[in-house]
């Protein structure tokens, strides 16, 4: 075997070979581990203040298990994690700087190959931008959804029951002591949230990437099989590292395809757009916003999983789970077969006998669960740079609509009003949210299924057109239009929208127009100011340099690799 970047530390003589081995030797190992073996970085995102992630310490002990076993010498790092449920303003202001965090600590120490521990939403885009500017040998391993949530004797997804029940709660169907009582039923096990909501469908993503094991989306954290899973994964990084299978070789333009065309039939989540487009970006692939639509947006849903439908994560796993929709994507010649995957075979390979056992949560192509999936790309006078919705979770009467704007300059001013019986706002109108994207909020906040008006939630009514710059969690719905480029904060057309003006929404025919005059926009274009920079720290550098949501929203100077090499020593 060829000699190792490790041993660029641990394979010199003299006095450098001295400091890089004997202080690891503080922890007990061995001389003889230093003997040119693979070093494989075990990349743990564990944190007791991101939850889905608190069992990765354990989950890390079967990796290492496995890293043994096939001869490697495992080491575990920390880096940031991101707790989606706990960080202000938003864990997407801190997705490129955990990424930063772990390309330099792949970069900067010791190690062959990577293991990515992943779970809550912005922990998987995060460990896969860094380590595709790294560009080692690297296989991910999600830490598994949650159990389904029981609540009087139904299921009860995380995310998307939060949002049903708080509605219910709003228009008087549901008691608070109920609702409260609902808190401790929802999240009842170790795993991230069991919808197909961001973190499972990165979780599918990263399968469908070639970047993990066969089975990494849907096994429950709790299920033996995540550990098993994880103790293969640590073998298998340790022949990766020896035939030299590095993520860009896994990573190629075929296998984001078979991305999009998951996340379709998944019924997936819009941040995948983001994270998918800022992943490539890291790695060299072209990949823009159009991709989505051509690829993904005439494909149907076959999973019938919340938000979409009405299972959850657990009873994917018993019907078979990823492998089975990657072999009905095949099989209806839309999967790009040859792509290769960390296992060192190909994805068609891996999935062409894949069985099936419930077909009532994953569909066949030929039955679908809803003809149309996918995420729609509108374009128009509102939205130049593009703007995504998913049909999948819209009401579809709401998909071609024209409506009054009702309009909220700031989230602040949207909760100050939105439950005030005297504003002007009923079914019929389209609610605009501005200065909540990428540099606005700042980071993009998961806000844009904004809650409906109480009055008009008592009428019955549950959807409405919503329109904002924001993101919105993978596990709501509605007909909720994201992403709208340029922002708000950047001057873009969004700012320039006035209550009372129309808005006209067109999925099928992918237009989001405003109609107000050119003048009208012109002149109110000359009358907008930006918003004043922060002062200073980690927000004055993202909002210098983060890009729009069709770029990704990566950091402009994060965007490629440069691989693993560090020439000088610390000493
Ligand atoms: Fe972590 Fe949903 S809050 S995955």
């Amino acid at each position: 075997m060829k000699k190792l970047r490790s041993q660029e530390w641990y394979g010199r003589e003299g006095r450098d070979g001295f400091v890089y081995r004997s202080w690891m030797k503080n922890q007990g190992w061995p001389h003889d581990l230093f003997d040119g073996r693979p070093v494989i970085g075990v990349c743990n995102t564990w944190s007791e203040l991101t939850p889905c992630n608190a069992h990765f310490r354990e989950l890390a002990e079967f990796v290492k298990r496995g890293v043994w076993e096939a001869g490697g010498f495992p080491l575990e790092f920390p880096v940031m994690s991101l707790g989606e449920t706990q960080l202000r303003p938003t864990a997407m202001f801190f997705r490129n700087l955990a990424s930063m965090d772990v390309e330099e600590s792949i970069r900067g120490n010791p190690m062959d190959g990577v293991v990515l521990l992943m779970g809550c939403d912005k922990t998987t885009p995060s460990l896969l931008m860094g380590a595709a500017s790294c560009d080692l040998p690297t296989i991910g391993l999600s830490g598994g959804p949650m159990l389904s949530g029981k609540f009087h004797g139904r299921d009860l997804g995380s995310g998307t029951g939060v949002w049903q029940m708080s509605d219910e709660v709003r228009s008087g169907k549901m008691k608070m002591e109920e609702f409260l009582e609902a808190e401790s039923c929802m999240n009842r096990s170790k795993g991230h949230c069991m919808t197909m909501g961001t973190a499972s469908t990165m979780a599918s993503m990263v399968e469908a990437l070639g970047m993990s094991l066969p089975g990494n989306a849907a096994i429950p954290a709790v299920d033996a099989h995540r550990n098993t899973l994880a103790q293969l994964t640590g073998r298998r990084i340790v022949q990766m590292v020896q035939d030299d299978l590095c993520m860009s070789k896994i990573v190629t333009r075929e296998a984001f395809e078979n991305a999009i065309l998951a996340n379709a039939a998944i019924g997936g989540s819009t941040n995948a757009v983001i994270h998918l487009i800022a992943i490539a970006g890291r790695i060299g692939v072209p990949l823009k916003l159009t991709d989505f639509d051509q690829l993904g947006s005439s494909l149907p849903c076959l999973v019938n999983i919340q938000p979409s439908g009405k299972y959850l994560m657990e009873d994917f796993f018993y019907a078979g789970g990823l492998p089975v929709v990657l072999r009905e994507l095949g099989e209806a010649s839309l999967l790009r077969r040859d792509a290769l995957t960390v296992n060192g075979q190909t994805i068609w390979k891996n999935v062409t006998e894949a069985p099936c056992w419930n077909r009532d949560v994953i569909h066949p192509f030929s039955e679908p669960f809803k003809a149309h999936a996918g995420i729609a790309v509108l374009r128009g006078n509102l939205a130049p740079d593009g703007a995504v919705i998913k049909p999948s979770a819209a009401s579809p009467q709401l998909l071609q609509h024209r409506g009054r704007a009702v309009v909220f300059e700031s989230i602040e001013e949207f909760h100050s009003r939105i439950n005030d019986e005297s504003l002007d706002i009923d079914e019929s109108c389209v609610m605009v949210l501005k200065n909540c994207g990428p540099r606005g909020y700042p980071g993009m906040a998961e806000v844009g299924n904004m809650m409906l008006p109480a009055k008009v939630l008592r009428k019955g009514i549950t959807d409405m057109v919503r329109i904002s710059d924001a993101r919105m969690s993978g596990t709501a719905y509605g007909t909720v239009v994201l992403h709208v480029c340029p922002e708000a904060a950047m001057g873009g057309p969004l700012a320039l929208v006035h209550s009372g003006d129309k808005i006209r929404l067109d999925v099928p025919n992918r237009s989001l127009r405003l109609e107000v005059s050119e003048e009208t926009l012109a002149r109110r274009q000359s009358e907008w100011r930006p918003p004043t920079m922060p002062e200073r720290g980690w927000q004055r550098l993202y909002v210098e340099h983060v890009m729009q949501a069709d770029k990704g929203a990566d950091l402009d100077f994060l965007v490629g690799r440069s691989g693993a090499q560090v020439a000088r020593d610390s000493h």
